[in-house]
């Protein structure tokens, strides 16, 4: 199997995100905060559009993704830390999010809490991705076995598919103010539509030993024609929350 280009699919994910998470960082003052974190950086997807007169933080406990968020983001000063413990002082961010990450960690609320530990009081914490795969939407229906795959293979690597319905508690638990939480919607057009590639690749990846090959060949099939005939629906909710720190 081919290795996945992980950059090339987080700036995938970041296309699908970015109407909302620039709505939410401008909200939640991006303008004026002088130091922004992103927590579980990756390869620096997020943070290389950050706007440069902000002074950007990242951080992850991946040192290969550490290294490309370098390449992808030289204005940003790059931590590798653990994101159960933040290795800064308290109060020193007016903005710390992550994009992607709480389904990954064992405990999401620890991290939270050190999320807002390190805001200023008044900033903001920001979950502004975390997918709900227990909401999935797939036409036509014989694909809707897809989601149950992944979901079961997701649970298997240790993260929880099902994190955007948690979001709204966690962020009460975490003791952040005016929490809000939402769903991103979806577009689709018939170019975005076409892109299978990187789909399926990190289908397989996600799926291998656990699927027969020739159980997802058949669904692949069946998921090409429906993207040829325009009909192919793959709604993932995605859920997003922010809450000030008191
Ligand atoms: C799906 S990627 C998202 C990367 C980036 N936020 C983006 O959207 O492009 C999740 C990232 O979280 C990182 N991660 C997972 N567990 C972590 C932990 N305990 N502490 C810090 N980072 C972690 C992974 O190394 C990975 O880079």
């Amino acid at each position: 199997m081919n290795k996945i280009d992980w950059h090339a699919r987080y700036t995938q994910q970041a296309s699908w995100t970015r109407l909302l998470r620039e709505h939410l960082l401008h909200r939640a003052g991006m303008g004026q905060a002088t130091r922004i974190l992103e927590v579980g950086c990756g390869t620096g997807a997020i943070l290389a559009e950050l706007p440069a007169t902000t002074q950007i933080v990242g951080l992850d406990i991946d040192r290969e993704a550490l290294r490309l968020a370098r390449r992808h983001a030289p204005a940003a000063a790059l931590s590798r830390a653990d994101a159960h413990g933040l290795p800064f002082a308290s109060g020193v961010f007016g903005i710390v999010f992550c994009h992607y990450l709480l389904l990954w960690l064992d405990e999401p609320l620890t991290a939270l809490r050190e999320m807002t530990r390190l805001c200023k009081p008044g900033g903001w914490v920001l979950a502004l991705a975390e997918p709900d795969y227990g909401g999935r939407i797939d036409y036509p229906a014989e694909l809707a076995v897809l989601g149950r795959w992944q979901a079961d293979a997701l649970r298997g690597q240790g993260a929880e598919p099902e994190m955007g319905r948690r979001l709204a508690g966690l962020f009460q638990q975490a003791g952040l103010k005016d929490v809000e939480t939402g769903v991103m919607a979806g577009a689709w057009t018939a170019s975005a539509l076409a892109e299978t590639g990187l789909e399926w690749e990190v289908l397989a990846a996600d799926l291998a030993g656990n699927i027969p090959g020739a159980d997802l060949q058949k669904m692949k099939e069946i998921d090409l024609r429906a993207r040829q005939q325009g009909e192919r629906v793959l709604f993932v909710p995605t859920f997003y929350a922010l809450g000030r720190a008191g």
